[in-house]
């Protein structure tokens, strides 16, 4: 049994293989209509989401199955995570998370007896990356040169992984401050310097759920990294959403004929159907 907490745990043939299922689920949609019929996915989610709740939701439904969604802040304060977690694995088939803490992630995959997949933690977000990489490919093909500006997230994070593995070449321009945790070929404080030879830029939020408390700070030191026309010029456009429209990028930019924002956001649906039968084979 296989958990996807990043992208990292994952070879680059299996993820090939999870991008070509993906592309083939969505060509072909009706051919995997049964795919996970009688299956039970539970989302479990300690922040908000729309993307991922509507896409593994309306994804486990075409695939035949059906998905609960269980709001964090309505379960027992009192219990374990770990002991909920063993009562949740003898009623679903599959898991999926978004948290707060990525060691939250460790400890429900520790405690499960079926596929834990990351919906996105204070330190990745592998399914993200992978419809990323899909869209990527579908648009510019296998050599695209990435460019990734602002905060050094979880988004920044996984991209970084994704392209290592992928061997494409990813350049991050973010402050000191705020560099990724996942070491780019590439880095830069400079947002100029990272974007000149790219195909795509891309940018996510200056203030993920769970820093609103840094928010004046971050606000600040990022603004000299906001992705606009002169920045950008007639790249492709690229941010995971949803966008702080005015902060890290203009509306010029994101309404733009160059912006991907809204196909990213479709392939999260076939790329989480491809995840959910990979890891369910
Ligand atoms: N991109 C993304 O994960 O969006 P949601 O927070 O709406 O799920
Ligand atoms: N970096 C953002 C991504 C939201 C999908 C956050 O963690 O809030």
């Amino acid at each position: 049994m296989k958990h996807l907490p990043n992208l990292l745990c994952f070879s680059k043939k299996d993820l090939l293989q999870i991008i070509k299922l993906g592309v083939d689920i969505k060509k072909n949609p009706a051919n995997y209509s049964n795919a996970l019929k009688g299956k039970t996915l539970v989302m479990w989610f300690e922040k908000p989401s729309l993307r991922t709740r509507i896409s593994f939701e309306a994804g486990m439904t075409q695939l035949g199955g059906h998905a609960i969604y269980l709001d964090v802040s309505t379960m027992h304060n009192k219990a374990k995570i770990k002991d909920e977690v063993k009562c949740l694995c003898r009623y679903c088939d599959i898991m999926m998370a978004r948290v707060y803490d990525h060691n939250t992630i460790n400890g429900m995959m520790e405690a499960s007896s079926v596929p834990v997949i990351n919906g996105l933690s204070n330190l990745y977000h592998p399914c993200q990356a992978l419809a990323d990489i899909m869209t990527i490919f579908e648009h510019m093909g296998k050599d695209a040169v990435i460019a990734y500006v602002g905060d050094g997230n979880n988004v920044c994070n996984s991209l970084v992984n994704a392209a290592n593995i992928f061997g494409m070449k990813i350049k991050v321009a973010t402050p000191a401050e705020y560099k990724p945790l996942s070491k780019p070929e590439y880095w830069t404080s400079d947002p100029r310097e990272a974007v000149r030879d790219a195909d795509v830029v891309y940018t996510d939020t200056w203030v993920s759920m769970g820093q609103e408390s840094e928010k004046e700070t971050k606000i600040k030191k990022l603004k000299e990294y906001q992705v606009n026309k002169k920045l950008i010029g007639e790249r492709y456009f690229m941010h995971c959403l949803p966008a702080t429209r005015g902060s890290e990028v203009t509306d010029e930019v994101i309404d733009s004929n160059k912006s991907l924002v809204y196909d990213q956001a479709e392939n999260r649906l076939h790329i989480q159907k491809a995840i959910m039968i990979a890891l369910l084979k």
